[in-house]
């Protein structure tokens, strides 16, 4: 059992990592603009970095364009957001210490974290030069994908905004995805009604994921024509057993991967939900991880593949 996204990030990394590229001329104008408006410092928000292993990735390919091809050694600051009970020590233990985290890599940047949803501003009124997002918008609101008024209000003039989230192009694709996700709260509610814990603790837990079907994304894209100009756009498929083939070699492996990868992130807040003292909340805990195995494992439909937009949108 793995609890640490930051051991099991790696499916969700490459679509991210492939696609980076595209945002390259939005980033070099953002920073320009910021140089020549002799603006204090370049400031990059990062909205969803978990437990920071993407994010450092993620962030090192943004100041990698900043240090190396545009030669400017500007003060950087990073604000890295996330829920407030995401685990942010691992995300500063990885920081602080990584060798490839981009505090040891550069000087002259300084990161700060805020803890709260991005359903809310989290910064001041065009503060921002760059927000990036990913892997992390399609857990918004079920009708409206919290992708445009807000982040539109966080970033300068001139900023970009470079995100990705999952977004079905069929909804057959899409309920079997989401149905291996349901799976786990199904499994909560078996054990509420066999009085493992209540239902009011599985009620507060933050499960399962809604994936946003193409014809809302798409209503949102076409209302964004007054504030933000669309860089880049571009659909990719991520088929879950494929991105893992490295580390699994059978189903059932692809199935643990699956979990283990989902729990390494949410397995923290599913815990801060159970109550009771640590051994009872491990106890809870890992009967309701076996049973999701054992459950995704007896399903002959088990197939977690997304479709994902990648977006690149400038505040104009
Ligand atoms: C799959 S992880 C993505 C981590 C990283 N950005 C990456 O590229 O791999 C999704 C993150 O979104 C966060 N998240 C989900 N809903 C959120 C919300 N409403 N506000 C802020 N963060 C949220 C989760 O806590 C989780 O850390």
């Amino acid at each position: 059992m793995q609890e640490n996204y930051n051991f099991i990030c790696s499916p969700q990394l490459r679509p991210v990592l492939n696609n980076l590229y595209l945002s390259k001329k939005s980033i070099i104008k953002s920073v320009e603009l910021n140089i020549q408006e002799k603006r204090e410092s370049i400031k990059i928000f990062d909205i969803g970095c978990s437990h920071g292993y993407n994010s450092n990735i993620q962030l090192n390919f943004f100041i990698s364009i900043i240090r190396d091809e545009m030669k400017c050694n500007k003060l950087i600051e990073i604000i890295h957001a996330d829920q407030e009970k995401n685990d942010f020590t691992k995300l500063f233990l990885h920081i602080n210490n990584d060798l490839q985290s981009y505090l040891k890599k550069w000087d002259n940047i300084y990161y700060y974290s805020r803890g709260s949803s991005f359903m809310n501003q989290l910064v001041p009124d065009s503060s921002m030069d760059i927000i990036i997002s990913f892997c992390t918008l399609h857990w918004g609101d079920e009708n409206e994908p919290s992708l445009k008024n807000i982040r539109y209000k966080e970033l300068k003039n001139g900023g970009s905004f470079i995100s990705n989230l999952c977004a079905g192009k069929t909804d057959e694709q899409l309920q079997i995805t989401e149905d291996c996700y349901r799976g786990a709260k199904d499994i909560f509610r078996e054990m509420a009604n066999e009085k493992i814990l209540s239902h009011q603790e599985v009620y507060d837990m933050t499960l399962p994921l809604i994936f946003f079907r193409k014809s809302i994304i798409d209503r949102v894209l076409e209302n964004m024509n007054e504030g933000f100009k669309r860089q880049a756009e571009k659909y990719v498929f991520l088929d879950w057993n494929q991105e893992s083939r490295e580390a699994t070699t059978s189903k059932n492996n692809a199935i643990k991967y699956f979990v283990d990868s989902t729990l390494g992130y949410q397995g923290g807040y599913i815990k801060k939900e159970i109550k009771g003292d640590e051994k009872t909340v491990n106890k809870i805990y890992n009967q309701f991880y076996n049973r999701f195995i054992h459950k995704l494992e007896s399903n002959p439909n088990f197939n977690i593949s997304f479709d994902i937009i990648f977006l690149v949108l400038k505040k104009d």
